[in-house]
């Protein structure tokens, strides 16, 4: 795979007109996209079909929650729309995902596991867990593989443990990539995009550090230089 075919790049913002002036921007150079519950609650569902219509692959970030049934429902509409790439939270369950395997065949379904904005803390005292967070997503990320998911998505800290219980061909779909010439933003921790696919990551989430730049499609070339190992010394 190509350095660019490994990256998504987030399209966080409420209008619709914004996410396509990225999509026509960065195609054909980049053409995965990720819209999340900002963008798909503003713009609706049409904005899938326009990055569609552009030639664009769809990460619809929604991350279900449900009960089988209503997640098989939402998974059939979502399969229909075209969806590339859609996920859900593997605490949801194994029948849960078993029904979203079954209702979404054509799109490659993720599990999210543990929120990295959940601490150790929230996780023993609130959600009564007493597993670390490392041993919880990869118990997750186990039962993800063993319900036919095609991957999860998880920080870059933990795509070595995940990589220790699935097979190779299991995607890891990471955010919190910081390239190092860009802003850490709200990251406490973040890893650059090399050393993410060194760990064994197959797509970086990236957003800010390209759609905040001045030149977005300049951003993605210094990322792919920074993947490919070359100096960048801008
Ligand atoms: O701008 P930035 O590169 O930080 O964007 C990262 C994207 O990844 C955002 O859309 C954010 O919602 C998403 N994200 C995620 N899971 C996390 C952290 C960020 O899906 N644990």
């Amino acid at each position: 795979m190509i350095a660019e075919d490994r990256i998504i790049v987030a399209l966080d913002t409420p209008s619709s007109e914004v996410a396509l002036g990225y999509v026509s921007t960065l195609m054909p150079g980049v053409s995965q996209f990720k819209v999340g519950l900002e963008l798909f609650c503003s713009a609706g569902p049409g904005v899938i079909d326009e990055i569609s219509d552009s030639g664009g692959r769809v990460f619809l970030d929604l991350k279900l929650h449900d009960i089988p049934n209503t997640v098989s429902g939402a998974g059939r509409a979502l399969n229909d729309a075209g969806v590339w790439m859609t996920n859900l939270h593997a605490s949801g369950g194994p029948e849960m995902m078993g029904a979203a395997r079954e209702a979404l065949p054509d799109t490659l379904l993720l599990a999210v596991t543990v929120l990295s904005s959940l601490d150790q803390e929230v996780l023993s005292e609130y959600l009564g867990i007493q597993a670390s967070v490392e041993e919880a997503v990869s118990r997750w990320a186990h039962r993800a593989e063993m319900e036919g998911l095609d991957g999860v998505v998880c920080s870059p800290r933990e795509i070595e443990a995940v990589r220790s219980v699935v097979g190779s061909d299991f995607l890891v779909v990471t955010p919190g990539i910081r390239p190092a010439w860009s802003e850490m933003g709200d990251h406490r921790r973040a890893t650059s995009p090399g050393e993410a696919l060194q760990r064994g990551a197959d797509y970086l989430v990236i957003g800010r550090p390209i759609t905040g730049a001045a030149d977005p499609r300049e951003a993605v070339r210094r990322v792919v230089n920074e993947i490919e190992g070359e100096d960048d010394e801008q």
